[in-house]
């Protein structure tokens, strides 16, 4: 998946850009507040109908502008086709989405476009709440499994249905039975799922990680959400009181984890900031190495403020595992000079600089 040509049009300080990235890699430089963000957040629309840095449209859209919008031209397979996408998110209301002059739904765009994010937040796949490790390893398993969509909904469908009958407080015991049967079926097939996509992404894992912490050894485990010595079924209904208490379900899919460990330690506690950054960096390229084996097409990688926490030599690491890999990837930088001599001769590789909402110079 490659994108030739972006139009962006209203987006915070862009009014209207246009310009045409290369499928390598497109670094975009620029002082502070010049819009270096911004382009990755369009890009990030693009993909997923959506920011990165809000979720609130009115402070993405352009001041006193009723939406924003972003047009590419697109290569979904690596076939050197160009397609037309165009994704506008309005102030107020839905998301339109526009494919080839179709109507698309976001599932289908999701899957048309792999995005890759790494900017600050990535940190929170170490610091943050188990919700964003499961978003993480979900992506995963939506790009590599056709049926995870429609068992994930049936999942989350059984599971809101569970916590509303255990907030009324009153469940007799074959009404629950039958909830319980549900609810079962699908995390064991979900858990099933996350687990075959974790065996696969762990090697690769490994692999990126012993070339960013050389002698370094990350583990890397997961947690299903229920005590895993016993059945699913047992968990609930030893647990029901409890549940019934507290008014949701405490054990299940919904509470599954990843566990990162040096040492025998939680990553989170131990490593150092340049060291967390290339450790959530490496979760990321490993998930794409693997995507691009298992659907035989790259992924594009939005990759904000590349030289932030590293140093030189760690900063040329990260570059060349972007530049051995077939993604397409924008990467912001203050000063383009600090990632000019990162690149080997034969990479295919544009520079932009952006000032004041606009794109002073492609070099
Ligand atoms: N809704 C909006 N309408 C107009 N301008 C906005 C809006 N939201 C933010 N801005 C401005 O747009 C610019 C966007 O900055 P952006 O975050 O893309 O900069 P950056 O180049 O990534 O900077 P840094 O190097 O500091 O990360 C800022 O100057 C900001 O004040
Ligand atoms: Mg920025």
């Amino acid at each position: 998946m490659s994108i030739s040509k972006l139009q962006i049009q209203r987006i915070r300080n862009i009014s209207a850009i246009q310009f045409e990235p290369v499928p390598g890699i497109n670094i975009i430089s620029g002082e502070n507040g010049s819009g270096k963000t911004s382009i990755l957040e369009a890009i990030n629309l693009l993909g997923l109908t959506r920011s990165f840095r809000t979720s609130k449209a009115r402070h993405l859209v352009q001041n006193d502008q009723a939406s924003a919008v972003v047009f590419a031209s697109i290569d979904p397979m690596a076939q050197g086709l160009k397609q037309s996408l165009g994704v506008e998110r309005p102030v107020e209301g839905e998301a339109r989405i526009r494919y080839e002059g179709q109507d698309i739904d976001l599932s289908t765009l999701a899957e048309l476009i792999p995005l890759q994010v790494i900017n600050s937040d990535t940190f929170l796949l170490l610091e943050g709440s188990p919700a964003v490790r499961r978003q993480f390893l979900d992506w995963g398993v939506f790009h590599a499994d056709k049926t995870f969509i429609q068992l994930w909904r049936g999942f989350r469908r059984v599971l809101k249905q569970r916590n509303t009958l255990l907030k009324c407080g009153k469940i007799d015991n074959q009404l629950r039975q039958v909830w319980d049967r549900e609810f079962v079926a699908f995390a064991d097939q979900l858990t099933r799922l996350r687990r075959e996509y974790l065996s696969l992404l762990k090697p690769e894992f490994e692999a990126v990680v012993s070339q960013l912490l050389e002698g370094m050894k990350v583990e890397l485990g997961f947690t299903a959400g229920w005590d895993k010595k016993r059945p699913l079924d047992e968990v609930l209904a030893v647990n029901f009181e409890r549940d019934l208490r507290q008014g949701f379900t405490g054990s299940g899919p919904q509470r599954a984890d990843l566990r990162l460990k040096v040492d025998g330690h939680s990553a989170a506690e131990r490593l150092s900031r340049g060291q967390k950054k290339l450790v959530v960096s490496a979760l990321k390229l490993a998930q794409g190495a693997l995507f691009q084996r298992m659907n035989s097409r790259p992924c594009i990688y939005l990759i904000d403020d590349l030289p932030s926490e590293l140093d030189a030599h760690h900063g040329e690491l990260f570059c060349k595992v972007l530049e051995q890999s077939s993604n397409q990837c924008f990467i912001t930088c203050v000063d383009a000079s600090a990632l000019r001599a990162q690149w080997q001769p034969q990479t295919e590789k544009a520079t932009f600089r952006i000032a004041d909402g606009s794109i002073v110079e492609p070099m």
